[in-house]
């Protein structure tokens, strides 16, 4: 892979996007990468931390000088890859992590709601700038944002292309916490690894009730929940962790079966 690092931690896996000339734009290329590197996730991983290289930018949006020649059909295709390797990522069974580091403009603001959850730094900025360039966003940002923020808020920053700081996005809730640049992935591999020793069985059970049921009526999401819950009865793990509990024994680590 040219653009695109994955680094294997204890527990969880780092993806960096790394073009830093171009500020880790968006082309072809880095799409290809990030859509191979998704496919190299292994079953033992049980969180993915998704950051750019650099402490300028997470991801300063698709590339613009890739866009500015395609006619509406190459657009198509280069919207429709994008969008298809997000949902790729947004559909991975384990929770991935955005530790925004900088700009996320227009396909990296998309990019970053892609993932479950956002860590953001003091320096790291959100918009959709796109309706400055004359298009719309195209990897899935209008409606993540508008799920995410509510459609008043969400429409606000997609007609208006206002950049947002992070401070404001920890109050919008597009980010869950601001840290400074210097701790931003430490704080963030803290949390992956508070992930990674949980049950990852019952983990992933509780992301797939998520993101089914966030699509659904409150009867079918809460009977998708149900579902997920009370397989998690058939798991080696939950029979250990209960267990231990209740004869106050110290829990053994989780052995994802
Ligand atoms: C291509 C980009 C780029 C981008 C930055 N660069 N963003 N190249 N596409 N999106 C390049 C610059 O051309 C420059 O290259 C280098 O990165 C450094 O950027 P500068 O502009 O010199 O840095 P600075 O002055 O600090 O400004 C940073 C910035 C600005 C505010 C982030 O670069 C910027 O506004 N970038 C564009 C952001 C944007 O509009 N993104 C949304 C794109 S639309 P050189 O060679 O000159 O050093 C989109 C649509 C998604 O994402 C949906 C598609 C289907």
């Amino acid at each position: 892979m040219t653009y695109v690092e994955l680094t294997k931690k204890d527990g969880f896996v780092l993806l960096t996007i790394n073009r830093p000339e171009a500020l880790n734009a968006l082309n072809e290329q880095v799409l290809d990468d990030l859509d191979e590197a998704l496919g190299m996730i292994d079953e033992d991983t049980r969180c993915l931390v998704v950051t750019g290289a650099g402490t300028k930018a997470f991801v300063a949006g698709a590339d613009i000088s890739v866009m500015r020649t395609q006619d509406r059909t190459e657009a198509k295709r280069f919207g429709k890859k994008g969008s298809e390797v997000f949902r790729k990522l947004e559909m991975l069974p384990i929770p991935v992590i955005a530790a925004v580091n900088g700009f996320a403009l227009g396909g990296g603001f998309e990019l970053a709601l892609a993932c479950d959850i956002r860590i953001a730094s003091q320096n790291a900025s959100f918009a959709f700038p796109e309706v400055t360039l004359g298009i719309t966003p195209g990897f899935g940002g209008t409606q993540r944002i508008v799920r995410l923020v509510g459609p008043g808020a969400g429409k606000e920053l997609l007609y208006t292309a206002r950049r947002v700081k992070s401070e404001e996005a920890l109050r919008l809730g597009i980010v869950n916490r601001v840290v400074p640049q210097e701790t931003l992935l430490d704080e963030v591999f803290a949390m992956a690894a508070s992930i990674a020793k949980n049950a990852p069985i019952a983990v992933r059970a509780a992301k797939r009730s998520v993101n089914t049921g966030v699509l659904c009526g409150m009867d079918e999401a809460l009977a998708i929940e149900l579902e997920n819950y009370s397989n998690c009865y058939e798991t080696q793990d939950q029979v250990n962790a209960m267990t231990a509990f209740v004869s106050k024994q110290e829990p053994k680590p989780f052995e994802n079966k």
